[in-house]
């Protein structure tokens, strides 16, 4: 008897598994002498079996085979690659041995997080928007998160996300139900409102062409495009939300990387408490994509349909499907947000910036045009007329550099190819050689 077994999550961005090398376009045969009557969930089987990532490890582990001896630069998964500093480390250290004293042990802690983080959270970066240390719950992550929204908004919601957009939002919404079913010609599922976000828009939707739907999924700056919304953008997009009754889930997972006047969250609209629950991360800022740490602000003014504060229920969910980040985890974010900690996580931020930089200047010099990088560590090169996997397999097969076809980010990243700026300095500067060139 054989079944067969999906080697994959798409929800992930960092899923370059050589577990999946072996299969052919992730899926294995595996032998099983006993089935259970138990049916696969419905909405798992919605989920495309073109899995991006895995599809990328198989044309990487072809490439290889083929050149055995080439030298790869992986500029694809989103990723961080620079340690994290000493003082951060340090504190999580002491911590963990201290659990090895009779003074220093901590079991649970609070499932919304340690008290002392969730006050420098609000104070760290929503000081200026007044947003209560009782409104911040601590997270393991802010893909977790997605997944807890999506618990607490249920199947009956519609939804509406950037197009291209990070597809965690839409993955969560196909597995809860929220999305129908997947169009296999257009690569859009018909429940979700689409929101095109390119250049001809300034990454930014047309609202009035754009259908009101419960939730909007919005990122900024975003992934894969690298943009962040003006600030004139999201009054309108807090706006929109008001006049139709909807509530914006905006991640700021790449906040810190804003080098100019755009709003680094959500919350420096006036009204956007009323309309809006925001997600983010210490993965990206500062470096804890393995340590996992993150966290969300619901306000206490969002209120459902029926006048129910939405905290309560997220307070519900998180207490009922999560018992709190790791505490070790928790004294490194502490540590992250003291004074000299914030100046270490903050340099290394600034040093991809700087590998953007590096990558926005070599495709300039070859004028090709290109996005973001300059908000965000992310740099989304356009190939007018070209289709995205056939753009990555050539800059694979002639530069040895791998990318993420933009594509694998929905059908409004056709013709674009994501290039992540995480890396090492010496392999960045070594890309930007090679592109120069590839295309010169
Ligand atoms: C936009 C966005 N949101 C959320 C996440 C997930 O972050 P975390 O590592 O905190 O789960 C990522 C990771 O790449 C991301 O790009």
């Amino acid at each position: 008897m054989y079944k067969l077994l999906i080697c994959n999550s798409t929800l992930s961005d960092k899923l370059f598994d050589p577990g999946c090398l072996h299969t052919s376009f992730g899926i294995r045969k595996e032998k099983k002498d006993h089935y259970t009557n138990v049916p696969r969930n419905a909405n798992l089987e919605k989920l495309p079996k073109g899995y991006l990532f895995p599809e990328i490890s198989l044309r990487q582990h072809q490439h290889l085979e083929q050149h055995p001896d080439a030298s790869l630069i992986s500029l694809g998964i989103g990723d961080t690659t620079e340690p994290v500093p000493d003082i951060v480390t340090s504190r999580m250290a002491d911590f963990a041995s201290g659990l090895s004293t009779l003074e220093g042990y901590r079991g649970y802690g609070a499932e919304q997080g340690n008290k002392e983080l969730r006050k420098a959270i609000a104070e760290t970066f929503y000081k200026d928007v007044n947003v209560k240390d009782s409104e911040v719950f601590v997270s393991d992550g802010a893909q977790c998160d997605i997944a807890r929204l999506q618990l607490l908004l249920g199947s009956r919601v519609t939804a509406s996300v950037q197009d291209p957009s990070f597809p965690g939002y839409i993955d969560t919404s196909v597995i809860i139900g929220q999305a129908g079913d997947l169009d296999h010609e257009t690569g859009r599922y018909h429940r979700l409102e689409y929101m095109k976000c390119g250049p001809e828009n300034k990454f930014f939707p047309d609202l009035r062409r754009t259908s009101s739907t419960d939730v909007i999924f919005f990122c900024s700056p975003n992934n894969p495009t690298g943009h962040a919304a003006t600030r004139q953008q999201l009054e309108q997009l807090v706006k929109f939300a008001k006049d139709n009754g909807s509530i914006i889930v905006f991640d700021s997972a790449y906040a810190t990387y804003i080098s100019d006047d755009s709003p680094r969250s959500i919350f420096e609209i006036p009204g956007a408490k009323e309309v809006a629950v925001e997600i983010s991360s210490f993965s990206k800022f500062a470096g804890f994509t393995g340590v996992r740490l993150g966290w969300t602000v619901v306000p206490s003014e969002l209120c459902f349909s029926n006048g129910f504060p939405v905290i309560h229920d997220f307070n519900r969910v998180v207490c009922t499907c999560f018992n709190g980040a790791s505490n070790i985890a928790q004294a490194g974010g502490l540590a992250c947000l003291s004074s000299e900690g914030f100046e270490g996580v903050r340099t290394r931020v600034n040093y991809y910036k700087e590998n953007a930089e590096i990558l926005l200047d070599a495709l300039a010099s070859l004028n090709i045009k290109a996005y973001g990088g300059q908000n965000a560590p992310y740099v989304w090169v356009h190939f007018p007329g070209m289709n995205s996997w056939e753009v990555f397999d050539m800059i694979l097969e002639k530069a040895n550099i791998i990318t993420v076809p933009g594509c694998g980010f929905g059908p409004g990243g056709e013709e674009f190819l994501r290039i992540s700026a995480f890396g090492h300095r010496e392999s960045i500067l070594e890309a930007a050689r090679r592109l120069k060139a590839l295309f010169s």
